[in-house]
């Protein structure tokens, strides 16, 4: 059994169609990346998944029962996106208040609270009350809150938005925890470094579609593609290496580095043999590897401008990092 399932799932707001048609799968213990631009149907599919918006059509399943059943919601830790906890609460009180919400003893709690608050790195600032919490402080406490009951599921929209990096380093790391204790993370984000880092698996939407789901690992496998420069005044024989079989281009804003981009069963060691038999000299060789940002960057090139037209102007210029 899945610990999350989706199929054909279409979630439509009006005349907004926020998702069309997704299905995915996660399973326990994975933690599990869900990416996209602003406005994509992230927040979306975790609200149906918890039962706070209906669906329109597919269906969608939790730990094995329907998308809203009430009691799997005790078994499933959530943070929402833009939580607002009442200013007036301290952290201890707002931990006390969810944890009774979800069923947790009056004792466990005493214990408890502290321990996930130092957990998160707050523990020394739970008396405090919330209105006087950092924005970082605040995320660490949605954190927290999501752990009180010791859910199997958690689900994450935007964890470590607003956090200092040493904060996201301290979050991953209690993520991996998390997972090496068998508990399987759902999680949104917009940063793909860290989604890197830490996802067994993630999934990119765009305008409510599934476009790429995988493995960190199958998303960034590149076809090979090096990038060689020789000495200065020395002259690339492209059109050699080109008549070898190879995709030869000039990198645009670095003068003499050229890209060869090998196609199936091809190696670069006759591109070297060539250079050599030449008498050219190699200063620079580097393999390209893709990153994730790469794989989005690429993937989500083609979409039509949406609610996130602004940003896309001034995104990266077609053609990537380099
Ligand atoms: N309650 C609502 N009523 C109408 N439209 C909505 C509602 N909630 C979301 N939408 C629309 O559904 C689409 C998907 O929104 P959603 O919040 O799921 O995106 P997201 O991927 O989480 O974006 P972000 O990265 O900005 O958080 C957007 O076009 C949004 O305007
Ligand atoms: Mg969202």
């Amino acid at each position: 059994m899945s610990v999350i399932e989706t199929r054909e799932l279409w979630k439509t707001y009006g005349r907004i169609e926020a998702l069309k048609g997704v299905s995915l799968r996660v399973e326990k213990g994975q933690i599990y990346g869900l990416l996209g631009q602003n406005g994509a149907g992230k927040t979306t599919l975790i609200k149906i998944l918890l039962g706070i918006v209906r669906l329109t059509d597919g269906d969608a399943t939790l730990l094995g029962h329907p998308a809203g059943t009430v009691d799997v919601r005790k078994r499933v830790g959530y943070l929402p996106e833009d939580h607002q906890f009442p200013g007036y609460h301290t952290g201890y009180s707002l931990m006390d208040f969810y944890g009774s919400l979800y069923g947790v003893p009056a004792s466990v709690r005493k214990q408890k609270i502290p321990e996930t608050l130092e957990l998160v790195g707050i523990a020394g600032r739970m008396y405090s009350k919330i209105k006087t919490y950092s924005k970082g402080m605040k995320q660490r406490l949605g954190i927290a809150q999501s752990l009180m009951h010791d859910p199997e599921v958690i689900i994450l929209d935007e964890p470590t938005d607003g956090v200092d990096p040493m904060g996201r380093r301290e979050i991953r790391e209690l993520m991996s925890e998390l997972k090496g204790q068998g508990h399987t993370i759902f999680l949104n984000s917009h940063l793909l470094g860290e989604v890197e880092l830490i996802c067994d698996r993630v999934a990119i939407l765009q305008q409510g579609k599934l476009v790429r789901e995988g493995t960190i690992a199958e998303l960034t496998k590149t076809k090979g593609t090096f990038v060689i420069g020789l000495l200065s005044g020395q002259t690339f024989p492209s059109d050699a290496v080109i008549k070898l079989g190879y995709a030869v281009r000039p990198l645009p804003d670095q003068a003499g580095l050229f890209e060869i981009t090998l196609s199936d069963g091809q190696t670069i060691e006759p591109v070297m043999k060539l250079l050599s038999e030449r008498g050219l000299t190699v200063v620079h060789i580097v393999e390209k590897k893709q990153t994730l940002e790469d794989v989005f960057m690429t993937t989500v090139e083609g979409a039509e401008p949406g609610v996130d037209r602004k940003r896309r102007r001034g995104a990266r210029p077609v053609g990537g990092r380099d």
